[in-house]
């Protein structure tokens, strides 16, 4: 049996900021399978309708992370929502809450990167190099499996209401990055990482809302990370 169309109405928010005063949406009218991802549905409209429509994609499998915004208000990945996961004919299609807008739904990464980069995102050890690699026990690893699927996308910084009220807190994908070197029993900067996640805008303006796990496409449980994360700066270092 043929598979059965739907038209939808895509309201995608429209900027540019060399010729626009504000942001305003524009509708465009697609047929599409209820199957189709909303990144698919973006880039018919862009190569049969409208060329300018601006958007980051790269991957199109969830693995990139670029393509995430805001879809019927909520951040998540185009390239990992149906058609069909949207109630409503009425798509509308945002740029991540909280970024600075390029253009249309293109949003400004670089100060989101910045705090990643302030909590050292890299793995560090002074320790004799071993042969060949540094292991772990299963055991071990089963501490940083979740946190290290973070894909850098955005979308629970995003979704945070502790970031919306100040845009300076480092925010869940940063936290989450500290946590993930912190708990990795091969890692040797554990506490350079809890005194950076210790400031001002750092792990206590994290109120365990929620919003952050809700909105993250790897389903990683960041405020349980968060949390040890907390337990790990007050007793200085994991247990
Ligand atoms: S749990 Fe913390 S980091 Fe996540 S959304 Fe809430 S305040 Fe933000
Ligand atoms: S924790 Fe999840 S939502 Fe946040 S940046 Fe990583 S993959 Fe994206
Ligand atoms: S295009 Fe790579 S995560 Fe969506």
């Amino acid at each position: 049996m043929a598979e059965q169309k739907v038209v939808k109405t895509f309201r995608i928010m429209r900027y540019n900021p060399d010729t626009d005063t504000q942001p305003s949406f524009k509708d465009y009218q697609l047929e599409c399978s209820p199957m189709e991802r909303v990144l698919t549905a973006l880039n018919r409209i862009k190569w049969e309708q409208d060329g300018s429509v601006s958007y980051r994609r790269s991957c199109g499998h969830a693995v990139c992370g670029s393509c995430g915004m805001t879809i019927q208000g909520a951040s998540r990945l185009a390239c990992k929502t149906l058609v069909k996961d949207i109630d409503g004919d009425v798509i509308i299609v945002e740029p991540l809450k909280g970024f600075p807008v390029v253009k249309d739904l293109v949003v400004d990464m670089e100060h989101f990167f910045h705090k990643y980069r302030a909590i050292i995102p890299f793995f560090h050890s002074e320790s004799p190099k071993p042969v060949k690699e540094r292991l772990q026990s299963p055991e071990e690893q089963v501490h940083i499996d979740d946190p290290a699927k973070c894909i850098l996308c955005g979308c629970c910084t995003s979704s945070c209401p502790s970031y919306w009220k100040n845009d300076d807190y480092l925010g869940p994908a940063a936290l989450l990055k500290a946590w993930r070197f912190v708990a990795d029993s091969r890692d040797e900067s554990a506490a350079e990482r809890l005194s950076a996640v210790n400031g001002e805008n750092g792990l206590w303006r994290c109120h365990l809302i929620f919003n952050c796990m809700e909105a993250c496409p790897k389903e990683i449980d960041i405020p349980a990370a968060l949390s040890k994360l907390k337990r790990a700066v007050i007793w200085g270092g994991p247990r």
